[in-house]
């Protein structure tokens, strides 16, 4: 068990089970890639990469390139492929991506020409994908720098082309835009094809698509959120999603109980006061672990099997949690701010839900300083 105030589990066999879960869903013939940035959104990317790897994922995503170093220097299995999604910026930074073999991407005219300058240096070809903007306005080729990309375009350039890819806005919500998105997207391929472009997997769809959208399953999808067990706020009651199970579960010990009269306030600003006399137990965990403090009197969590409220202004280390009705409660109970104790269950999207956020944002928040440790290590099996 963990020395530290307050932990994170993270169920390996969760995340294998939801890449299996995914890939029988997209079928064989598709290639799923694990998107592990942000520290595979909080979960630690080095461990999640381990466990999908043994589960048969050799695809992977990051953010940014030192994301990608990461992996490539934590791990002693090189047999995976990464690619980063920032599109490289600098001469330097495309030679960084070759000598780590990280994937890059190519969103514009400029990064085309300095992938080719970079390559030829090299004197060996590199593995790109070319990203089209079809409603994200975020990175991209728009349709209207097709055709200028076209002209300068030149099929024996020193780039290996490994996919030509599209991002989404609101698959989650807005069906028909995603659809316009997609049918834009395929627009843009023919083009691209009809003027030389080799024929790569295409690919469209993340988490939110996927469950809304199966016809931009296309050859690949890009996963995160499914794989970590937890599912867009909206789309929590697709069939899909009753199969996974969550990786994370988020544990802090008690570390004072006390009683305090009816009109006694807890916290910073006295926002809560006791309308009666008041068990209060404090947590070992606060802000500053990325507990939001926008949770203050609204979230519930798990002691002893049981749901309780949490109390007063969320501190920078600690919080209150009202354990009135838990008078075993003591000092050294574990309390669980995400994930299941019994019957109890405290999930990421309903905290989500509750500060009107995505549950990437949550997950995200997660600290470094918290210990991640592997349930299967928790549980001495
Ligand atoms: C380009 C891109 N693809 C895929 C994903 C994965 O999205 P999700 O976690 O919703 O599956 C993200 C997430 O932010 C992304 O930016």
């Amino acid at each position: 068990m963990s020395e530290q105030p307050n932990w994170l589990e993270i169920d390996c066999a969760a995340l294998q089970h939801n890449a299996r879960v995914v890939q029988a869903a997209i079928g064989n013939t598709r290639t799923l890639w694990a998107v592990v940035k942000a520290d595979a959104y909080g979960h630690g990317a080095t461990r999640v990469v381990q466990a999908l790897l043994q589960a048969g994922v050799a695809h992977f995503i990051v953010a940014s390139l030192s994301e990608g170093i990461e992996l490539r220097e934590a791990l002693e299995d090189q047999s995976f492929r990464v690619m980063a999604l920032y599109p490289p910026t600098t001469h330097a930074e495309w030679r960084v991506a070759a000598e780590y073999n990280i994937e890059s991407v190519i969103d514009s005219l400029e990064s085309y020409r300095q992938g080719c300058a970079v390559a030829q240096s090299l004197k060996r070809a590199l593995p790109v994908h070319l990203e089209i903007d079809t409603g994200m306005s975020r990175l991209g080729l728009s349709a209207e720098q097709i055709m200028p990309f076209l002209r300068e375009f030149r099929p024996d350039a020193p780039l290996s082309w490994q996919s030509v890819y599209t991002h989404f806005a609101c698959a989650e919500s807005n069906p028909e835009f995603t659809r316009e998105q997609l049918h834009l997207f395929l627009r843009i391929v023919e083009q691209l094809r009809a003027a030389g472009f080799p024929r790569t997997p295409l690919h469209a769809a993340a988490s939110a698509g996927m469950l809304t959208t199966p016809e931009s399953l296309l050859d690949a999808v890009r996963m995160g959120l499914l794989l970590y067990g937890i599912t867009p706020i909206e789309l929590n009651t697709h069939p899909m999603c009753q199969q996974l199970r969550p990786a994370l579960s988020w544990r802090a010990k008690v570390l004072s109980v006390r009683t305090i009269p009816k009109g006694q306030s807890v916290s910073y600003g006295a926002r809560w006061r006791a309308e009666r006399p008041t068990r209060v137990a404090t947590l070992g965990v606060g802000y500053a672990d990325g507990y939001p403090i926008g949770l203050t009197n609204r979230a519930s969590i798990a002691l002893r099997g049981k749901l309780v409220p949490q109390i007063g202004r969320i501190c920078m280390d600690m919080l209150m949690v009202d354990a009135t009705d838990l008078p075993e409660v003591q000092v050294g109970d574990v309390a669980t701010l995400i994930g299941r104790d019994g019957d109890a269950e405290v999930r990421v999207e309903t905290l989500a839900h509750l500060l009107g956020t995505t549950p990437h944002e949550l997950t995200t928040r997660l600290k470094p300083r918290t210990r991640r440790i592997d349930t299967a290590e928790r549980q001495g099996r």
